[in-house]
């Protein structure tokens, strides 16, 4: 095949970045069975569902251009701030990306966060205007705020609708033109960069790998730098943009190989591959995935815990960013506490695994990892029963700190008083603004800066902001590091005796709060007892907020009138069904579906 160019899209999300590549690869797709061109690189029920791309997707086109043919190799990044580790892994594979920009939206919160990825990646960054076929969109606008924003002369500019398919033969073109090929040569040793994989049932890993140097073949025996494991390979080939088996795979190109690599575990992303017994440097690797928001995952009805955790661990194949943990609870039985990158990839993973579990799960509150500083040493919780009682003087405890993130806001002007009471809410400092759009008068935006309590964004944060904008602010973030803090944990009790399933760790100004609703929510889904039961907030021995919850008689059936056989026993029937289902919590029958019920209302 002749020469290459690799490249990715990258876009705040909803500005048509799988528009733009279905669009690119009809050339190639079309031949393929009706149907199979709908967003093919949309892959996973969920992405289709919620029409985001959560998992990068590689595909290959060959274009001519001047009687030559070029392999264009696109690769696929997902458009949300949880995933911007996929990007950056992503991008580590690409010589340039095409910066896609909605023209009706304008630079948004992400625009900005995946600019600064590629350039700092070294890559050439081509921006294109989006959707300009909309009668909203303003391209000149637009222009200039790339231009402010970026430095961005606009003559470079691209003006395109990737959904009527104009311009986009002049993006594959300015590809070509404007993205160096990759620099790698055919007489130096094999060097391949594994930067994706999956699991396949009878072939075992594939690996999606960038060749750096050299030519990799079927029948070729190679190693990992990471294990020093050693591989055949069985096939190679290209994604095309499914996969197509090729004789080889040369310098410069992106595709999958399949070796007798049997578990998921040992293809590591950032791994670089070589040949056995030649000497090779690895290439830079990838920083891990930090998990930043943990949560327990238990199944509605005990006995089906086995089922979830083999559920979970065949899902964590495909998504090996998510951490996994056994963990046991006295009120929900045996679980798994998770470990996530962001609040939108648990979602995303609690409805992969609801899909592919099928049954009903109960998710905790999602946490975020503390740090607990003692005398000699630090320890990061990140389950709240594992919090110590500050409280009490002999926990040697000296400090707790919180994770904290930079956040971007993009709003315009007339929402800016909003957005600054809402940051506030949620414990912002160094707030900052200034104007986005350089000496725009009409409707002008602006960005916001914030350090902001990472526990604080995780829950409705985001809803809050859409809301309050009318839809209209952007929002991004990055790790900030760890601020001290004043936490503590907070526990409920029923009847004197703590859940800790639903211990949950409060910053001080949010204490009364936060123990009056969830005091609220159990008492109106906690099913009456036949005595009464306080229900109670409390952090250390200090009791914040109460409710009770009056008494009632045991016979289900007493109430009913007319003795009707049939209904009796139906109830009495009913009443058994739940009974299997009943937790004890000291004295209190709770069904799990309580649980499930107070977990899942917001
Ligand atoms: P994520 O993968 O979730 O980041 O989204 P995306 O950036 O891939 O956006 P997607 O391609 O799904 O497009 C978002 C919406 O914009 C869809 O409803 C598209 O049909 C629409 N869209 C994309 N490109 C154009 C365009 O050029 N013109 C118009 N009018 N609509 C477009």
């Amino acid at each position: 095949m002749g020469p290459c160019r690799n490249f990715s899209i990258i876009a705040h999300i909803d500005h048509g970045k799988s528009t733009l590549a279905d669009r690119s690869l009809t050339g190639t797709i079309s031949k393929k069975p009706s149907g199979s061109n709908q967003q093919v690189l949309d892959k996973l029920k969920v992405e289709r569902e919620r029409g985001i791309t959560v998992k990068a997707q590689t595909a290959s086109m060959v274009y001519a251009l001047k009687s030559q043919k070029y392999l264009l190799n696109l690769i696929d990044t997902p458009g949300h701030v949880d995933f911007s580790w996929e990007v950056s892994r992503s991008l580590a594979a690409c010589q340039g990306a095409l910066l896609l920009v909605d023209a009706t939206q304008g630079v948004q919160a992400q625009s900005i966060s995946v600019y600064h990825i590629a350039k700092e990646r070294g890559l050439m960054v081509i921006p294109v205007l989006n959707k300009i076929d909309m009668p909203a969109s303003q391209p000149a606008r637009v222009i200039l705020q790339l231009e402010s924003m970026f430095g961005v002369d606009p003559v470079d500019v691209l003006q395109i609708s990737a959904k009527t398919g104009q311009g986009v033969d002049a993006v594959l073109r300015a590809v070509i033109e404007r993205i160096p090929p990759p620099s790698a040569s055919a007489e130096n040793p094999l060097k391949a960069l594994l930067f994706d994989s999956h699991y396949d049932r009878y072939r075992g890993v594939i690996s999606l790998v960038s060749i750096h140097d050299g030519v990799i073949r079927k029948g070729d025996k190679i190693a990992s730098c990471h294990t020093r494991k050693k591989y055949e390979v069985q096939e190679v080939g290209v994604m095309y943009p499914e996969e197509l088996p090729t004789a080889s795979l040369r310098p410069g190109q992106v595709g999958y190989i399949a070796c007798n690599m049997k578990e998921s575990s040992e293809a590591h992303v950032g791994d670089t591959l070589y040949r056995v017994g030649a000497q090779v440097d690895p290439m830079p690797g990838f920083r891990p995935a930090k998990p930043m928001v943990y949560a327990g995952i238990f199944p509605v009805d005990t006995n089906d815990f086995i089922k979830l955790e083999e559920s979970v661990k065949r899902l964590t194949l495909t998504d090996r960013s998510v951490s996994v943990q056994r963990e046991s609870s006295s009120a929900l039985g045996q679980g798994c506490r998770l470990g996530f990158l962001g609040t939108l990839h648990m979602d995303v993973f609690r409805q992969r695994l609801e899909d592919e579990y099928d049954a009903n799960i109960i998710v905790t509150a999602p946490t975020v990892p503390y740090k607990v500083v003692y005398k000699d040493r630090t320890v990061i919780v990140s389950n709240p029963t594992e919090f110590p009682d500050l409280s009490d003087s002999s926990s040697g405890v000296k400090e707790v700190q919180e994770p904290v993130v930079k956040a971007t806001i993009i709003v315009p002007e007339d929402h800016l008083g909003e957005m600054m009471e809402l940051c506030f809410a949620h414990r912002a400092e160094d707030l900052d603004h200034r104007y986005l759009d350089a000496g725009a008068t009409k409707s002008a935006r602006i960005i916001l800066t914030c350090t902001i309590p990472l526990s604080e964004i995780v829950t409705n944060f985001f809803d809050k902001l859409k809301s309050k904008s009318s839809g209209y602010a952007s929002f991004d973030y990055e790790d900030a590091g760890y601020r001290r803090s004043d936490l503590s944990k907070m526990v409920f009790l029923l009847n004197g005796k703590p859940v800790d399933a639903l211990a949950l760790i409060v910053h001080r100004s949010g204490q009364q709060e936060v123990g009056r609703t969830w005091v609220k929510k159990l008492h109106k889904v906690i099913p009456r007892q036949l005595f009464e039961v306080p229900i109670q907030a409390a952090i250390g021995k200090q009791i914040i907020a109460r409710e009770t919850l009056k008494a009632m008689r045991a016979d289900v059936t007493a109430g009913l009138y007319g003795g009707h056989y049939e209904r009796k026993m139906k109830h009495l029937e009913n009443q058994k069904e739940s009974k299997r289902r009943m937790k004890r919590v000291g004295s209190v029958d709770l069904p799990q579906e309580a649980f499930f019920n107070i977990l899942s209302t917001k």
